[in-house]
């Protein structure tokens, strides 16, 4: 039977991620494509349902994104969210306007119960609205299924052609039922089954990989982080020794984190699989000497580990397959940044033109970050491994300020150990990353009868759901308290621990 599968088609929404996420929670699978996707295209995907995102512009601008009056007439369901509710108005000849007042934030919503899509919701609702523009005639022919004091079209809808569109956002959290209203919409008017489940996903691609390899050579650098454990515990199932992980360790990972990763992918661990470990710490502390500039720093690790990945790959010989570790909003994200560049990124997986190799394996290019961690759930790889905080390429390496040297990485590594096990053991939850980084300041102390002159070591904690904007968490006070006690009493050439208040923007979560 073939895969439901609905489409977003994006019209520069900011959480054009966010609605294919809420309907792939509703277990069935979702892709993001741009506005210019074709109405060929689209029929060749026979998708279940499309859904058009919000965006900036205002239907009436010049270059605003538009689709062809056609779409509407395929006969696949259509849910419009914002600025994809006014595109279908206007498309349709209804009238979309400035609205007298913009409504922004938590608003309550009266709906009409009978439409499909809100079955199950209350009469009145709170939902997530962001406009300037709004629907102030519907199209013929729709029936206005909801309004606000402000809105006299927040919902409308054609369910003979089964058109809809809500001018609130169903997919942010805010909108309190919003996520039955996106269920409504694939199950009830989309006719979906929702087959999009891990533990298939994970037994298709087993065996998609098993026919793409045949009996061929496969190699991956493993990190021990969510993804490359991921992808090295998919593959070792589906083809076990004709896969071989290579694991740098470059002397900036977390205190014991080599030996842990090790302990499960190595000889003695649980997979099997061929597992190099590459302990070239001093290599790393060598190039680094001398060296305090940030986007420096990041490229000679990055530079290095190539390196250190395409020595041990020429040990190997020739394979004919590399893994890459991409996940699916890299997919979407690929080709469309032009931003400024901020901080140089290396993540493993960014390797493709330093190793011989036929072709490049992406076994988790289908998943979000939270669906790599459920298929590795569904892997049996351990929670700890699966559930793990995210942790830059370049290791300590953008902790500690400054010139790296072995001492430093000591430092660093035993005061975020500490505070690590303290933050456990008080039972905090909730912070999206927590770590200490090593400032590059000395001041001067005293302890016991004697001066000090020593560095300060930074506590960081923040909450982040998507690690673009962050703000500081609010840690106890008398846990950060016994964070800084033991960091000074058991970490040698610490005087001073400090907690960093700076939220992001302007900030970045990372100190380097
Ligand atoms: P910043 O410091 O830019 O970090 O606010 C945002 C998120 O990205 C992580 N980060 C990296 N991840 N390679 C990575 O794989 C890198 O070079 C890198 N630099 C930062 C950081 O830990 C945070 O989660």
């Amino acid at each position: 039977m073939e895969k439901e599968l609905v489409i977003v088609l994006d019209f520069g929404g900011q959480y054009n991620q966010l609605i294919a996420r809420r309907v792939r929670e509703c277990n069935v699978y979702c892709e993001v494509h741009p506005y210019t996707l074709g109405l060929d295209a689209i029929q060749q995907m026979n998708p279940k349902g499309i859904i058009f995102t919000g965006g900036p512009n205002s239907v009436y601008g010049e270059d605003s994104p538009r689709y062809q009056k056609e779409i509407f007439d395929l006969g696949i369901p259509i849910l419009g969210i914002c600025y994809g509710s006014q595109l279908m108005a206007h498309v349709l000849g209804g009238k979309v306007e400035t609205a007298p007042v913009s409504e922004y934030g938590k608003t309550e919503v009266s709906v009409d119960k009978s439409s499909l899509l809100f079955q199950g919701i209350g009469e009145t609702t709170i939902c997530w609205m962001s406009h300037t523009d709004y629907i102030a005639e519907a199209p013929a022919g729709f029936i206005i299924r909801a309004t606000t004091p402000v809105c006299p079209v927040a919902a409308m809808e054609m369910p003979e052609k089964k058109l809809y569109a809500t001018q609130f956002h169903p997919e942010v959290l805010h909108t309190q039922e919003g996520a039955k209203m996106l269920s409504n919409f694939v199950y009830n008017v989309c006719g979906c089954r929702g087959d999009w489940k891990m533990s298939s996903f994970v037994a298709d691609s087993i065996q998609a990989i098993r026919e793409k390899v045949g009996d061929g050579k496969v190699l991956c650098a493993l990190s021990g982080g969510v993804d490359s454990s991921v992808a090295a515990v998919l593959l070792s199932k589906a083809i076990g020794k004709q896969l071989t992980c290579v694991f740098v360790d470059h002397g900036l990972l977390r205190k014991n984190e080599g030996d842990e990763v090790e302990a499960v992918f190595g000889p003695n661990g649980s997979y099997d699989l061929n597992f190099i470990r590459v302990n070239c710490q001093e290599r790393f502390y060598e190039k680094l000497a001398g060296v305090s500039e940030p986007e420096q720093k990041r490229k000679i690790i990055g530079e290095e580990f190539i390196r250190v990945f395409e020595e041990e790959a020429k040990k190997i010989g020739a394979v004919d397959f590399l893994v890459q570790g991409t996940i699916y909003p890299d997919v979407i994200e690929s080709g469309l940044d032009d931003s400024a560049v901020i901080k140089s990124h290396h993540n493993v997986g960014g390797l493709p033109d330093c190793v011989d190799f036929k072709e490049i394996i992406e076994p988790l290019r289908l998943l979000f970050k939270d669906e790599v961690r459920n298929a590795g759930r569904e892997l049996g790889i351990p929670e700890h491994l699966v559930s793990r905080q995210p942790f830059p390429g370049p290791g300590l390496g953008v902790r500690i300020v400054g010139e790296v040297t072995a001492d430093k990485v000591r430092i660093v590594q035993d005061a975020d150990a500490i505070f690590r096990e303290e933050v456990a053991k008080a039972g905090v939850t909730g912070l999206g990353q927590y770590f200490a980084a090593l400032t590059n300041m000395r001041s001067v102390g005293v302890m016991g009868d004697g001066r000090t002159y020593d560095y300060a070591v930074a506590l960081r904690a923040v909450n982040t759901t998507d690690f673009m904007t962050a703000e500081c968490s609010d840690i106890p006070f008398e846990v950060l308290q016994k964070c800084m006690n033991r960091i000074i009493n058991e970490v040698k050439g610490v005087n001073r621990v400090l907690y960093d208040l700076t939220s992001k923007p302007p900030g970045t979560i990372e100190f380097e």
